[in-house]
């Protein structure tokens, strides 16, 4: 008899959690008889941004917690590499599935190549053209070493086929990340978190900004003077590496938050008058809620969250800060559909794709 099928899921930060809990809930369906191994890399290891997504998007617990914490992007990298490499050769593996473009996701996708365990890679295809950004990187090489590619936009496929990617290796599934805010929807709708803090739904703006290119230099003193300046109020849930840079001072009308959970940030982002951020998921969920979105940098690497979606680019200029209330003014009413396969489906679509793969794998191997 052959033994049970092994899959592994590789998280690290918290996007990752986002996207990779209904592709795990989906394949358990699909192949209850499988193992199902979570493997927790500890890029992100604080309650805030770890745990807290565990609990509420009721993610099994790891299995397998590799303590990798922070670093740069090489020491990471390794770290993730070495670790992921030591479980692949101590227990044979029929398939790895990474998400995103975080350190977590190369680390892991260059130990399944090397182990030559097929490997699943969940949103390829993403570019922003800007290898200054460790994503970048991570998303051009991961997508190289990947067997399976699962895109949620026509112009991830483009990507892929300028890099000479084949195109029986790239499936379009839709956005996994959509998924949980569809599911999740009810318990985010109920979460009143902007009434808990004594604002208004529709009134404030939501801040969150944690890129290098932003927070590690002068930029970041220059925002919090712009969004002192707004006239409007600003909520601001501070990641570590901003707070670091940031500490706690604020202009009157902008308070700072803790990192939130993920019903408590979507329930905000839910109620906002608009959002600024430099994070790529934030674009997609504003996308989908059909809230405006101001994004601090000088490029995206989801054009579909402009074409099809809110997204505005403002460009790595705090400057341009200031042109939010007449944006805003200019856009109001707009509601466009949610992008194709956006829709609370993604994971189901990958998880048929990939059950197919492998029950194929297996009946060649009986
Ligand atoms: C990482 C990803 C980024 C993603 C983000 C989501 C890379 C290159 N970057 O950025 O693409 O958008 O996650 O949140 O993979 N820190 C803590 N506690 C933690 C984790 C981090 O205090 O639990 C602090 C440390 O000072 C650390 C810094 O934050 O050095 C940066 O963490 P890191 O994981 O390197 O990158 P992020 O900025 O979180």
């Amino acid at each position: 008899m052959l033994a049970p099928m092994r899959l592994a899921y590789v998280v690290g930060t918290r996007p990752n959690f986002v996207k990779m809990a209904p592709v795990l809930a989906a394949l358990r369906r699909r192949l209850p008889g499988a193992e199902h191994v979570v493997i927790h890399t500890g890029q992100h290891y604080d309650r805030e941004l770890s745990e807290v997504f565990f609990e509420d998007l009721g993610l099994p617990g790891p299995d397998h917690r590799l303590g990798v914490g922070s670093g740069g992007h090489s020491e990471q990298v390794a770290k993730v590499l070495r670790g992921v490499g030591e479980l692949l050769a101590a227990t044979p593996h029929d398939l790895v599935i990474v998400g995103g473009d975080v350190n977590s996701t190369l680390g892991a996708a260059l130990a399944a190549a090397q182990a030559r365990v097929p490997l699943a890679h969940v949103e390829s295809g993403l570019r922003s053209f800007d290898r200054s950004m460790p994503e970048e990187l991570n998303r051009v090489l991961t997508d190289q070493l990947s067997d399976l590619l699962f895109v949620h936009s026509a112009s991830a496929i483009d990507n892929l086929a300028r890099e000479g990617i084949a195109p029986e290796r790239v499936r379009f599934a839709g956005n996994t990340m959509i998924d949980t805010l569809v599911a999740m929807e009810p318990r985010i709708r109920a979460a009143q978190a902007a009434q808990r803090r004594g604002l208004e739904p529709g009134s404030y703006l939501l801040v969150t900004l944690h890129r290098p290119a932003l927070v590690d230099g002068p930029a970041l003193a220059q925002v919090m003077a712009q969004l002192g300046r707004l006239g409007l109020p600003v909520v601001f849930p501070v990641h570590p590496r901003t707070r670091r840079a940031l500490g706690d001072a604020a202009p009157p009308g902008v308070t700072l938050l803790e990192p939130l959970g993920y019903v408590d940030f979507l329930s905000l982002q839910l109620d906002s008058a608009a959002v600024l951020t430099d994070s790529g998921g934030i674009q997609e969920e504003t996308t989908f809620l059909g809230v405006p979105c101001f994004t601090l940098r000088d490029n995206t690497e989801r054009p579909i969250t402009g074409e099809e979606g809110t997204n505005t680019i403002l460009g790595l200029d705090p400057e341009r800060i200031a042109d939010i209330p007449a944006l805003l003014a200019a856009r109001a009413g707009v509601r466009l559909d949610p992008p194709e396969g956006w829709d609370g489906r993604a994971a189901e679509r990958v998880a048929d794709e990939l059950a197919a793969d492998l029950e194929g794998r297996s009946l060649a191997r009986a």
